[in-house]
């Protein structure tokens, strides 16, 4: 049985609102997958927490309470997506550990954010550490890592592989704040290095990114480690 962690970015699934019709198809897309497979789904936050947060933020409300309020709204979209899986859990695990536990029960296991002080990004690679998984999917909305954000910088360059040393050295120097960051949250690229977890970053979209890189190991983004 090989297990596969993807981390979910809230940026693909809630926007305006939140985009079923993507999780809809998303979850019929993973579900091709044999029984050979079991997947670790971590979803983020999005617009939901972003607009908590900023909107907070203004008044003063401090980072730990910040997190905290990301974290339900990872939840609350973790919850959304595990309804469109056959096999899946219906509650959503708040640790790596519960996550671990449901992970030897369902195919799919869903959950959002864990504590404060890191994104969901880490709790993927956290999951994927516990549940012996060598690849972990990063579904953003930018397809692979780029030398700087290309939504901003019409120069940026995609760079296909990067060491971890190569990738960490990118991510320090980003906001570790709660909110979006632009790169990586730096604890997953240490955590990913420290196990030789492989990260492929792709846009979340892509649909048949998931089959290549799952059962070809090549993706269209890049590749960490
Ligand atoms: P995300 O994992 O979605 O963070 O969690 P992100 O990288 O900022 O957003 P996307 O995925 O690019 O849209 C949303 C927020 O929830 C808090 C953090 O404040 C994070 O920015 N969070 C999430 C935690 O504090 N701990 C967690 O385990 C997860």
């Amino acid at each position: 049985m090989e297990s596969v962690v993807i981390s979910l970015g809230g940026s693909i699934i809630s926007t305006d609102g939140l985009n079923l019709a993507f999780m809809e198809s998303f979850a019929r897309e993973l579900q091709k997958f044999g029984e050979g497979y079991r997947f670790g789904i971590v979803v983020g936050g999005g617009s939901l927490a972003r607009s908590y947060i900023s909107e907070l933020r203004k008044y003063g409300v401090n980072d730990n309470v910040l997190d905290e309020i990301g974290i339900n709204a990872t939840r609350m979209n973790a919850l959304a997506l595990s309804t469109f899986f056959e096999d899946s859990n219906s509650k959503i695990p708040t640790t790596v550990n519960d996550a671990a536990e449901l992970a030897r029960i369902y195919r799919f296991t869903v959950m959002g954010g864990t504590e404060p002080g890191h994104t969901t990004d880490t709790v993927s690679t956290l999951l994927a550490e516990r549940i012996n998984a060598r690849i972990m999917i990063n579904a953003t909305s930018v397809d692979g890592v780029y030398t700087d954000d290309p939504r901003k910088d019409s120069d940026a360059r995609k760079i296909p592989s990067l060491t971890y040393d190569e990738a960490i050295s990118l991510a320090i120097g980003k906001s570790i704040g709660a909110g979006p960051n632009v790169f990586m949250d730096l604890t997953a690229l240490n955590i990913a290095k420290r196990s030789g977890i492989r990260i492929y970053v792709t846009h979340g979209t892509e649909l048949s990114e998931y089959g290549n890189i799952i059962r070809n190991r090549k993706t269209s983004g890049s590749v960490i480690g």
